[in-house]
């Protein structure tokens, strides 16, 4: 799963990686008075993913531009993307049908909604456009999943209406970091309305794992922010810049999740979600994984929180408001000690620590991602690498995916050339993804190990 230098893997279409370089900031109040409505709940009726699929519109066979966008978004999504068919077709399949059994649920998965809520576009039945078959639950997570039911913006769109119109009409801006992180984590980690618990988990639900800059990478893109994107009123931020706010957003819905009396337990349990699965998930007989990790202050024996965002957010607040990122290290102690000893009040922890992102988000959006910023965020993370922090398996994995951003960052900024990239790619990035490829054989000497020849590789770069 590495990260392809030509992100539009759209057929025959080639690299615009400067364009996404030289993209500037556009700046937006994103922290907006109140959050826009998630697709699934709007209030506006969903058409359908065929009343997108028109030839000159979004169903081109290739990319034609000549309208702004791509318009072949249609055949990406269905070729490339797994939110297409794909997220709906595996409720179909053994494995899903035997969650559904262990759950004792009534229906199959393919027409219970507890499934369908993240793996098709579900809007409740009179919000869909159902006459001639224009929706179809069967598309899986379609265009109005992500982009807003389209009733009311459906025509005007099309007509050269500005972006903020469209948004104004129950468009979705998705463009938005904090908005777009929203959005993919109802889905890839739940929201107050539809969650995989630790009960999902147990009856064979894959683990979830998300970061909004690699994620939109991988979705692959469908649309290319290059300059009219911008002189659309599009946000078009970095990578860096979008994984450090999906940080934060990350840990914003995580501490939702520990707010929410309705998902933060399990009988007489804490929802066993929200701590890091390799706490318990791990043998007893041979490994000896446990090692000491100062900013927990704990010792060993204890069921840890996933605070694996928490770490990388902590990174990018040290750059952009160290002061901040003291007293996060300093919360986030607390919250430990609160969870998984039951010192304090976790709760309280948990509401200051949201107050405070709440405050830091406009900082946030100003941040400068530039080659200073970078060098000192990849040796910020290399040395918490190495002085042991990522030991869980959660906190490697995440520090991977960021370190392949920030590696990306190093190229888009030119203090790399297509060479050394190349040389990165094949060999110390692919072994680093490697050591956190599968949970079951993680080793935190081996992640170590890896991200020790990438600090010898980026040293003075
Ligand atoms: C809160 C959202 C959510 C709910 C609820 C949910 N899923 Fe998922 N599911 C996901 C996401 C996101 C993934 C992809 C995880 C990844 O690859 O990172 C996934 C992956 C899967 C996979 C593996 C897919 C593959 O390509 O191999 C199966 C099977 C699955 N889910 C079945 C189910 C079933 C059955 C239900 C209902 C009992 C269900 N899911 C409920 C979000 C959800
Ligand atoms: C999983 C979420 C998701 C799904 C599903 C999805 N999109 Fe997108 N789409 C995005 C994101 C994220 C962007 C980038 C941000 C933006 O431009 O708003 C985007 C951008 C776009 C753009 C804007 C390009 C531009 O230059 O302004 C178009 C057009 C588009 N998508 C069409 C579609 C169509 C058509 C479908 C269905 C076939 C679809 N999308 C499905 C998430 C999604
Ligand atoms: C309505 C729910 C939903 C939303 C919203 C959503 N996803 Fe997903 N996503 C899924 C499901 C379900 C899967 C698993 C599909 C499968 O493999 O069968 C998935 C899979 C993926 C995968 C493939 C993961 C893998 O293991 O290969 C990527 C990448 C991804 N999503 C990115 C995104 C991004 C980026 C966003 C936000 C712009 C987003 N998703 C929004 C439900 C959603
Ligand atoms: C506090 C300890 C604890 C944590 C943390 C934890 N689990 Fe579990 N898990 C358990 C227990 C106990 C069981 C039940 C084992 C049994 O029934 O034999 C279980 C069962 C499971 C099973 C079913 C295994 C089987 O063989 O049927 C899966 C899969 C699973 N957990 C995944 C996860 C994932 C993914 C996470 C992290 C998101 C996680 N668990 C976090 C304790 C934990």
């Amino acid at each position: 799963m590495t990260m392809a230098k030509n992100r539009f893997r759209g057929p025959g279409v080639c690299a615009c990686v400067a364009l996404l370089a030289c993209a500037p900031f556009v700046a937006a109040g994103i922290v907006a008075a109140e959050a826009p409505v998630i697709p699934q709940y709007g209030p506006d009726k969903h058409e359908g993913v065929s009343s997108c699929d028109g030839s000159t519109c979004h169903g081109s066979a290739a990319p034609r531009n000549d309208r702004n966008v791509r318009q072949d978004e249609v055949l990406i999504w269905s070729e490339e993307d797994r939110h297409s068919q794909r997220a709906y077709k595996v409720l179909l399949n053994r494995d899903s049908k035997r969650i559904s059994k262990n759950l004792g649920r009534k229906k199959p998965p393919h027409q219970d909604d507890l499934c369908l809520d993240c793996h098709a576009d579900n809007p409740p039945p009179d919000k869909r456009r159902t006459e001639n078959g224009a929706f179809r639950v069967e598309d899986g997570v379609g265009c109005e999943g992500c982009h807003g039911g389209a009733e009311r913006w459906l025509r005007p769109h099309d007509s050269g209406i500005s972006h903020a119109k469209n948004v104004e009409l129950g468009m979705y801006p998705t463009d938005e970091p904090v908005a777009r992180t929203r959005l993919c984590l109802s889905c890839h980690l739940g929201d107050r309305k539809k969650f995989v618990d630790h009960r999902l988990m147990g009856a064979g639900h894959p683990r979830q794992s998300f970061e909004v800059a690699l994620f939109s990478i991988l979705q692959p893109y469908h649309w290319e922010p290059d300059d009219d994107y911008t002189a659309r009123g599009k946000q078009a931020p970095s990578d860096v810049k979008l994984w450090a706010i999906g940080q934060a957003v990350a840990v914003d819905e995580v501490l939702d999740a520990m707010l929410d009396d309705n998902r933060n337990t399990l009988g007489l349990f804490p929802e066993l979600v929200l701590y890091d699965c390799q706490a318990c998930h791990h043998g007893i007989d041979k490994t000896r994984r446990w090692r000491p990790r100062a900013s927990t202050g704990l010792g060993p024996g204890v069921v840890r929180l996933n605070d694996s965002n928490f770490l990388m957010l902590v990174q990018a607040l040290q750059l952009i408001d160290p002061a901040s990122a003291k007293a996060l290290r300093a919360d986030l102690k607390k919250l430990h000690q609160g969870a998984s000893e039951g010192r304090g009040d976790p709760k309280a922890i948990a509401r200051k620590i949201r107050a405070n992102l709440a405050q830091l988000l406009p900082k946030m959006e100003k941040w400068r991602v530039d080659a200073k910023a970078l060098r000192a965020l990849s040796k910020n993370v290399l040395a918490d690498a190495l002085g042991g922090e990522y030991a869980d398996y959660a906190g490697s994995e995440q520090a991977a995916m960021a370190i392949q951003t920030i590696v990306y960052g190093y190229y888009a900024e030119e203090l790399i050339d297509d060479d050394v990239y190349d040389g990165l790619e094949q060999r110390e990035l692919t072994k680093l993804l490697d050591s956190v490829a599968d949970p079951d054989k993680f080793n935190p000497d081996n992640a170590k190990k890896a991200f020790r020849a990438l600090e010898a590789k980026l040293r003075g770069k």
